[in-house]
């Protein structure tokens, strides 16, 4: 928490968007993992965003207007529970460190929330994201509604908060890019350990704890999401998670992996030889994804469509599967069947902060929204080959992704995780070599 005033202009930005009402933000709830014990916690993105407070159980509270107010509301200091569970700032604390008006504990919360939500023309939440605080703002709004022969309105007006934090956070300020380019960095290591530590014949649970260990060694708090190692036929399988398979000599290894510091995600995806020297065919692959990315980078700048990346790196991919006979037809063709998404069926990137798919829009009025300076996003064309009758043997179980992040800038965009290895030459010269 260490700058309260770009919070507090955040809030401003977002209670001036409201022009009046009130807006309610809880955090995340914690989540057992197995009777007393919880999973990590990690608070909800668009109260940190707000706020930067990290405790669970608290809730922001805007009220717009003539005189726009913050409230915050959370645990009690507890000297007993602090024995136990560490430190709690306690609502006094908690309202010094995150500047906001004023602070009460959070056993108030359905005391005070009808009553601040009395005659306020609109409210502000996030509806369906989670059950049990549907249910409960819902009963807060119908005590309001039952004083109404007392002459106490409700508000009139139920508006989704999400529309206008969404593209706040799109946007990023000086202090957000100072944290992804951090994370990205840490990333970058993190990816340089695990291809130092790769070789025939380790688990890809043993390349997983490098890269976990590198993440927190750095003080990132958490992996952004679970790294994916995979080996071989696994690389292509988007989504593997299992990491628990023996890495082969003359596979290719696929890692997906990136931390969260300070609340904000980095995402990075290498793919290199296990034994550190690519087969021609993992090098025709390999150098085709990194013309694909190439090219997405290249369309990477304010004013193109979000799709243009990902038109430029089809082209790219597309024109390399019917070269090494993994599509027939003309690049047209290929192009316009989609035939092309038997070995690149995803998309070439997605926004990126506070959340690794992070918030904002992609289309506007139905069409590709243009790219603007200050955004954040991944570009991450692939190449997923398995093993079918039709494809040439010698490029079987060969699966490529190759993903940055890149931050908009105001002619073109700047790739933030470049010091991760890229280059065939770079790869070869450090894999295996710790
Ligand atoms: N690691 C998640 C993604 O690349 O989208
Ligand atoms: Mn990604
Ligand atoms: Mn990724």
């Amino acid at each position: 928490m260490t700058d309260i005033k770009a919070y507090a202009s955040r809030r401003a930005a977002l209670l001036a968007q409201m022009q009046s009402g009130i807006a309610i933000l809880p955090t995340a709830p914690e989540r057992v993992r197995n009777r007393d014990s919880v999973y990590l916690y990690r608070y909800d993105s668009y109260f940190y965003y707000l706020c930067g407070f990290q405790e669970p159980e608290a809730v922001l509270v805007l009220i717009a207007g003539d005189q726009p107010q913050s409230l915050l509301f959370c645990r009690e200091k507890n000297l007993e529970r602090e024995t136990w569970e560490g430190f709690r700032y306690g609502p006094e604390a908690a309202r010094e460190t995150c500047g906001v008006d004023a602070a009460y504990p959070i056993g108030q919360l359905d005391e005070k929330l009808p009553g601040l939500m009395a005659n306020q023309p609109a409210l502000y939440y996030a509806p369906g994201m989670d059950a049990d605080w549907d249910a409960r703002i819902m009963r807060w709004l119908n005590q309001v509604r039952a004083q109404s022969r007392a002459g106490i309105s409700a508000p009139q007006h139920i508006h989704d908060i999400r529309t206008a934090l969404d593209e706040m956070r799109l946007f990023k300020d000086a202090r957000e890019l100072e944290i992804m380019r951090r994370a990205a960095g840490i990333s970058a290591k993190a990816h340089e350990r695990a291809m130092r530590a790769t070789r025939p014949g380790r688990m890809e649970y043993e390349i997983e704890a490098e890269l976990l260990y590198e993440f927190r060694r750095h003080g990132a708090q958490f992996p952004a999401y679970w790294p994916i190692v995979a080996g071989g036929a696994n690389a292509c399988v988007l989504h593997y998670s299992a990491n628990s398979a023996r890495l082969d000599d003359g596979a290719l290894l696929l890692i997906d992996a990136g931390c969260e510091l300070d609340g904000y995600a980095s995402d990075i995806t290498r793919s290199y030889p296990v034994n550190g020297k690519f087969s021609g065919a993992q090098k025709d692959v390999y150098e085709l994804v990194l013309a694909a990315q190439a090219a997405a980078l290249a369309a990477t700048r304010p004013g193109a469509a979000w799709d243009t990346p990902h038109e430029a790196a089809v082209r790219v991919l597309a024109q390399g599967m019917i070269d090494f006979g993994l599509c027939q037809g003309s690049l047209e063709q290929v192009l316009e069947t989609g035939d092309y998404k038997r070995h690149y069926m995803h998309r070439t990137g997605h926004w990126l902060g506070l959340d690794v798919h992070d918030t904002g829009e992609y289309k506007i009025d139905g069409k590709w929204r243009p790219l603007a300076a200050g955004m954040t996003l991944t570009v991450e064309p692939g190449c997923y080959i398995r093993a079918a009758e039709g494809v040439p043997d010698a490029y079987w179980n060969i699966g490529v992704r190759i993903e940055d992040d890149v931050l908009v800038t105001a002619d073109g965009c700047e790739v933030i995780t470049a010091a991760t290895p890229k280059s065939v030459a770079a790869i070869e010269a450090l894999v295996g070599k710790d």
